[in-house]
């Protein structure tokens, strides 16, 4: 008999979580205005909020927090983080941050520019993240989102659906001026579109389309490890590659990288932006050292850049991912075997449950995913998030709602942090909100919100 398939670690320390009563969730929902970001972690039993700094460091990475140099200025801590990106990613040449927004902020300050610099601007992508999405809309640039349209359809089985429409993009960077395009960003996966991967011939072809018209292709490479492992799973041609060497491929065709550290990096704080050319990065150098720090540390302590520089590894590992991303699809399979519709094929990082679909009764005005989020915390404690028309926010010049194609809930697996049984009992929770769906007739008002990233801090009430 087959053996059956087992997690490649074990537990050496762990954190008490509680479970709370339906009476407790009520108030404390209710007191947090209905958004989920105002809740108290002790509140909350299984946390998949984000997957984003949450993740289990290993032995080798709290080693490494030992072992951090902490010197201003060329630190043992920051070679080490030097020669990993370098021979992971490829890239010579980069600038520590302290986490993924700040590595866009500086990237963007050399290449879009700052204040009235940027308007008038277009930065092509697929689905751009919202921070990405907000440092662009800050600087009056705007965010074309090119990705195919399979992926907002969360039941066609397309295996990429982080592609980019290359047919649209061929199009745009003919009729547009070179001058008005200042970047292509590619995140891979695909965050916002569930996840997604992008097929190493996208990527191929995105660079291909960029270097002709002369613009610069930057890798949002949060999620990169993941994106290797479905292009090893799912790309003919890879099937027996190793994850480094389709890592080193991906990379090859970008001019650059930024990086949120606090997903596949498998650490709680850290970013970076990687350069191909040396002329780039010292452009965007000046800008680190205003916003983030001297260029051997950027807003990390060393300890950070220690265990960063192993999680990368740790991170392009087979059995790792394997590990990793099974998970996620396991409690995706847990959520289909109820009925619950989900985005298929499963994300590497996360399931997407497509609320549009689990509450038709509710109207999009009343925020579709963020009741069913508020629902699904009901229920059994366990935090997603919207990803849906608050999130999406309002439109910069009209100020109106912006209705995204798919209202979501996303629930995010932290890595190497909860078990199996855990996702069996996200599974139950969410499975008994199904069974009462039809009972779920309306949604929420905003009382308060904020004039940028307003999902962070808005306050609601029951329509
Ligand atoms: N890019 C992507 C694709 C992301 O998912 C994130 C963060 C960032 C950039 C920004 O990085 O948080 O380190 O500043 N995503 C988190 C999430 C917050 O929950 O998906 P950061």
């Amino acid at each position: 008999m087959n053996l059956p398939y087992a997690e490649p670690w074990r537990i050496k320390s762990i954190e008490i979580i509680h479970r709370s009563r339906a009476e407790d969730r009520e108030a404390w929902i209710r007191a947090a205005h209905y958004n989920l970001f105002n809740i108290k972690s002790e509140e909350v039993y299984v946390d998949l909020l984000t997957d984003s700094g949450t993740g289990a460091m290993s032995a080798q990475q709290w080693a490494e927090i030992m072992l951090g140099d902490e010197s201003y200025a060329g630190a043992t801590s920051y070679y080490k983080l030097k020669e990993s990106i370098e021979e992971i990613l490829g890239f010579p040449y980069f600038l520590p941050a302290h986490q993924g927004r700040a590595a866009e902020n500086v990237l963007f300050s050399a290449l879009i520019g700052v204040g009235e610099e940027g308007r008038g601007k277009i930065v092509p992508g697929n689905s751009h993240f919202d921070t990405t999405k907000g440092h662009i809309e800050f600087r009056h640039a705007e965010a074309l989102d090119l990705t195919i349209a399979e992926a907002f359809d969360t039941e066609n089985p397309h295996p990429f659906k982080g592609n980019v429409d290359l047919v649209r993009l061929a199009d745009f960077l003919e009729k547009t001026p070179r001058e008005s395009i200042p970047v292509f960003i590619l995140t891979i996966t695909c965050n916002s579109s569930g996840g997604q991967p992008v097929s190493m011939a996208n990527i191929r072809g995105v660079s291909e389309l960029c270097r002709k018209h002369g613009v610069p292709l930057f890798i949002d490479a949060a999620r990169f490890a993941e994106n290797a492992w479905f292009i090893r799973q799912r790309e003919s041609g890879y099937e027996s590659r190793g994850i480094r060497e389709i890592v080193r491929e991906m990379f090859s065709y970008a001019d650059g990288a930024t990086m949120s550290s606090k997903k596949d990096g498998i650490v709680n704080i850290g970013g970076f932006v990687a350069f191909r050319d040396r002329a780039m990065m010292e452009k965007a150098t000046s800008f680190n050292i205003m916003f983030e720090g001297f260029n051997t540390y950027g807003g990390m302590a060393g300890r950070d850049l220690g265990a960063l520089s192993v999680g990368l590894r740790e991170s392009t590992d087979y059995e790792y991912l394997e590990a990793r991303v099974g998970q996620v699809a396991r409690l995706g399979a847990a959520m289909v075997e109820r009925g619950i519709p989900v985005q298929k094929p499963f994300g590497g990082h996360a399931i997407f449950i497509d609320a549009g679909r689990f509450l038709p009764h509710v109207r999009r005005e009343e925020y579709v995913a963020q009741t069913l989020a508020v629902e699904i915390y009901r229920e059994g404690g366990v935090r997603g998030v919207e990803i849906g028309a608050i999130l999406a926010d309002r439109d910069p010049v009209t100020r109106k709602d912006r209705f995204p194609a798919l209202e979501l809930v996303r629930l995010a697996v932290p890595r190497r942090v909860y078990t199996d049984l855990h996702m069996e009992y996200v599974a139950a929770t969410v499975g008994n909100v199904w069974d009462r769906r039809a009972d779920i007739k309306r949604g929420y008002r905003i009382t308060r919100e904020a004039p940028i990233l307003r999902h962070f801090t808005v306050e609601l009430e029951p329509a």
